[in-house]
């Protein structure tokens, strides 16, 4: 066509990817750096918590990939993610921000997480979030699987009393009750299934910068990330 005739290639918006386990402080950090390039920001684990909620209300049997993704389908138009005016995450019109944070959400979503279909389910959602001026995609399988082109893969880490000391801090913060030894077996168990299970697991992109910062505080994490884009933008 007369538009590709000019030989320019058009480059995609460019997306940076913030992979790794749960507390490694994934979240905190692309929402900052997504905030200091004035790009836009996904959270994709909340996808597969919307998922796993809604399947806990209906009482959907957690390993029915068929019904899942029945469900994933009547669910695509029917929630939203935060925005920069409105940080709530909604389901039917509902805030169920709260409701996601719990443990036994995030129990039910890393089950569901590991099955294939509702893993293709959800990716038409994820990269419908690529949008200008650019994207910073935080989760498990952002650089491997669900933006395999991205400018900058980073996978952040920490050891894993760090992790869980942090996950329980955060659900204090928010009036979640917790106990930190069940805590610390729960997101130990999360971590295996997301890192064994066939479908994307868990792991640093080959191309990925891995950031561990167990004994980096935020600021200095932050630091590292925005040094890290500034070097590829
Ligand atoms: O990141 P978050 O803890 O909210 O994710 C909840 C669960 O969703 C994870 O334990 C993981 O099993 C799943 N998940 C995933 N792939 C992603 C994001 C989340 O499998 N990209």
């Amino acid at each position: 066509s007369r538009l590709m005739s000019t030989g320019r290639t058009q480059s995609p918006i460019p997306v940076i990817t913030v992979d790794g386990p749960s507390g490694s402080g994934k979240g905190t950090i692309s929402q900052a750096l997504a905030g200091q390039l004035g790009w836009h920001h996904l959270d994709s684990g909340s996808l597969y918590r919307l998922l796993a909620y809604a399947a806990l209300q209906e009482s959907l049997d957690l390993s029915d990939e068929s019904a899942l993704t029945a469900l994933a389908k009547r669910l695509s138009h029917a929630y939203r993610l935060p925005t920069q005016d409105n940080p709530a995450i909604e389901l039917y019109g509902k805030d169920v921000s709260d409701a996601l944070r719990t443990e036994g959400c995030a129990d039910a979503a890393s089950r569901i997480a590991a099955l294939p279909a509702v893993r293709v389910a959800l990716l038409a959602w994820q990269r419908h979030y690529r949008q200008s001026p650019g994207l910073v995609a935080d989760g498990r399988d952002m650089g491997t699987v669900v933006f395999p082109d991205a400018v900058l893969k980073l996978y952040l880490t920490a050891r894993p009393d760090v992790r869980a000391e942090r996950r329980y801090k955060q659900l204090i913060n928010k009036g979640i009750e917790s106990d930190l030894p069940s805590l610390i077996k729960e997101v130990e168990a999360r971590d295996a299934r997301d890192s064994g299970r066939k479908a994307s697991p868990l792991k640093p992109a080959a191309t990925a910068l891995v950031v561990d910062n167990s004994d980096l505080g935020e600021a200095e994490t932050l630091q590292q990330v925005l040094d890290a884009a500034h070097a590829v933008l």
